[in-house]
């Protein structure tokens, strides 16, 4: 890949789209929220230029709950902009990187979501998530369209280190048990989804760790690696009541993706080696 423009740098997975391009010395040019909004399709014209091949969009509004009330803003984000985005890369023969969620999904399966199946969100989150993906699809823009689950990574506001920031001082949690997915290490998702595009491959992916847990058996690992002491416990969701429903079963079908990368790495050894990289 050459000619790179990756939009959403300072987010948590496009400093891990940079710190990895930095490090193959790889060109590119990172855009952050203060340089580039995309609801603004003008400065969005303006990046993506003939001569661009790849747009990498890791911009998104990912406030889950906060977009039960904001939905339109969330649509306007996740939803309008990436589609004038597609369509512009179509316009100019860029091609576009972009990622969605296991939240485009309703939970009510009981196998690994495959990338063909049908969506339907149960929150607004998801929704505005599912139109982008549908405004990608219709501008027939050149695409690579990857799906990934409960990211977190050594920085930025994550599961993980919200828990291993508990953990240390509490002598118990108790976390949801009832819902369960896939978690996935932001850096990993980035080298992975690299891959596929250096592959040629078009069109939908799941990329996680492998393995799957509740948020409860996440939790109970991070704190057994930060302290032992902490007594983790599961709880349901109605006990843990949120703006937003969350899909209780939310599993990503990750084959197709490990038949042409191989196999991904289980999610217990990832967590650990995130934990082993935070710094302070
Ligand atoms: N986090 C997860 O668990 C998860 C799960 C599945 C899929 N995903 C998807 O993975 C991708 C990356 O997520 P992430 O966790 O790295 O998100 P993130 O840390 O919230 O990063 C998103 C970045 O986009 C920026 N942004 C927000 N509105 C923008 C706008 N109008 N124009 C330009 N930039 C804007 C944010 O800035 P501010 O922070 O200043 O608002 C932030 O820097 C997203 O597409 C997300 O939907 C995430």
């Amino acid at each position: 890949m050459s000619d790179i423009v990756i939009i959403g740098a300072d987010g948590m997975l496009g400093r891990c789209w940079t710190e990895l391009l930095t490090a193959r010395g790889i060109g590119h040019v990172a855009t952050t929220l203060a340089e580039l909004d995309i609801r603004d399709s003008s400065a969005v014209d303006s990046f993506i230029e003939p001569g661009t091949e790849w747009v990498v969009n890791c911009a998104a509004y990912t406030l889950v709950d906060a977009a039960e009330e904001h939905e339109a803003l969330a649509n306007e984000v996740n939803g309008y902009a990436v589609g004038r985005m597609a369509e512009r890369c179509q316009t100019v023969g860029a091609k576009l990187l972009h990622y969605s969620t296991d939240y485009v999904f309703d939970g009510t399966a009981t196998t690994p979501y495959p990338t063909g199946h049908a969506r339907n969100p149960v929150n607004a989150y998801g929704r505005s998530k599912a139109l982008g993906e549908e405004l990608i699809e219709r501008s027939r823009v050149e695409h690579l369209l990857v799906r990934s689950s409960w990211l977190y990574a050594p920085w930025a506001k994550n599961f993980v280190l919200t828990i291993r920031e508990l953990a240390k001082y509490r002598d118990s949690l108790r976390v949801v048990g009832d819902q369960r997915g896939r978690p996935t290490d932001s850096r990993k998702l980035a080298e992975v989804s690299l891959a596929l595009a250096e592959k040629g491959r078009r069109g939908v992916f799941h990329v996680t760790d492998a393995g799957e847990c509740s948020w409860f058996e996440l939790a109970a690992l991070i704190a057994g690696v930060v302290n032992p002491d902490c007594r983790v416990e599961p709880c349901s969701s109605e006990e843990f009541p949120r703006p937003a429903p969350r899909p209780a079963y939310s599993v990503l079908d990750i084959s197709a993706t490990e038949e042409l990368v191989g196999p991904l790495i289980p999610w217990e050894d990832r967590v650990r080696d995130v934990l082993a990289r935070v710094e302070g």
